[in-house]
């Protein structure tokens, strides 16, 4: 299963963009900044991302290093309209009231003006999961203040993350904007095909975080054995192979030769034998959290 942004690869470089349904474009392959420790390490990491030549950078209120991400993206001086920039809302907000408020922290502490895109961070927050179906409305609610500073111009794109079909369905009720983007955990060994599938079916783009599986599907062997035959390494073969299935790898680096590396993956093809041998390792090496049974 290909998703409908799925583009032929090999293709030129990460200056190459999937295109939203509002026409809005997205740099292919985004830096992804969670579990970057505040401070020096999410600068620096940010920084020599920008310098290496990602336009893509991926950050949430809840990873704390917001500011390390504005002040890296002001220190590389590329213009800010370059850049493709997305936070997201955490669990904190319940209201409509609390959204807002929080739009306004991340654009300040990012100091930027706009977000190119802001994501609902998760789709059933623990503190209201004891009342049944109380993160529909929740839901609802943030996506209502996020809508009205999409009109105003203070985000170019909306989105979900971590939503599965019926947390998308229950927003769909209410949303007036379709969600542009839902970012979800995926790596060859939890692709969610359920949910790119349903994604797709809305022309809404999958975005995908912990694409290495957080570094741990780097060791499987039948991974290993694809790039060993390709001459690259294993996170190239796994990015190339999101990119090839239209979904958009959000992979994090704090070392300057694998954060390069992993945007080094545009001048290969992956023969059909390869990418049903990928297929093929679903449950091993880690799978995507449930949002309705999570700890937070
Ligand atoms: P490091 O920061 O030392 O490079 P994910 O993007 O799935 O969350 O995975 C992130 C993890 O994968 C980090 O531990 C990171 O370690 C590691 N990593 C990122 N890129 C590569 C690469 N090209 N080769 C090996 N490990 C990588």
């Amino acid at each position: 299963m290909k998703s409908k942004f799925a583009f032929s690869l090999p293709m030129e470089k990460p200056s190459n963009f999937f295109t939203l349904a509002n026409r809005v474009t997205v740099p292919v392959i985004g830096f992804g900044t969670w579990k970057l420790k505040p401070g020096k390490e999410a600068y620096h990491a940010v920084l020599t991302a920008l310098q290496s030549g990602y336009l893509h950078i991926d950050t949430a209120s809840v990873y704390e290093n917001e500011e390390d991400v504005g002040k890296a993206i002001i220190d590389s001086k590329i213009p800010r309209e370059q850049i493709f920039l997305t936070t997201k809302i955490w669990n904190n907000a319940l209201t409509y009231d609390d959204a807002k408020l929080e739009i306004e922290k991340s654009l300040k502490r990012l100091q930027v003006d706009y977000l190119d895109l802001c994501l609902i961070h998760w789709p059933n927050p623990v503190v209201i999961r004891d009342k049944k179906n109380a993160y529909i409305n929740r839901n609802r609610e943030v996506y209502r203040a996020m809508e009205e500073a999409y009109r105003e111009g203070k985000i170019r794109a909306l989105g979900i993350s971590n939503f599965k079909p019926h947390h998308i369905n229950a927003l769909l009720q209410t949303a007036t904007v379709i969600p542009h983007v839902n970012q979800i955990y995926c790596s060859p060994t939890d692709l969610q095909e359920d949910v790119i599938a349903f994604n797709d079916q809305y022309e809404i783009l999958t975005a995908a975080y912990s694409p290495l599986g957080a570094g741990k599907v780097l060791e499987h062997p039948t991974l290993k054995h694809i790039a060993k035959q390709y001459n690259k390494s294993v996170a190239q073969i796994i990015l190339n192979y999101l990119l090839h299935k239209g979904v958009v790898p959000l992979p994090r680096s704090t070392n300057e030769g694998r954060i390069k590396q992993n945007l080094d993956v545009f001048d290969f093809y992956l023969r059909e034998k390869d990418v049903k041998a990928l297929e093929s390792i679903r449950g091993d090496f880690g799978s995507a959290p449930d949002p309705d049974i999570s700890k937070w």
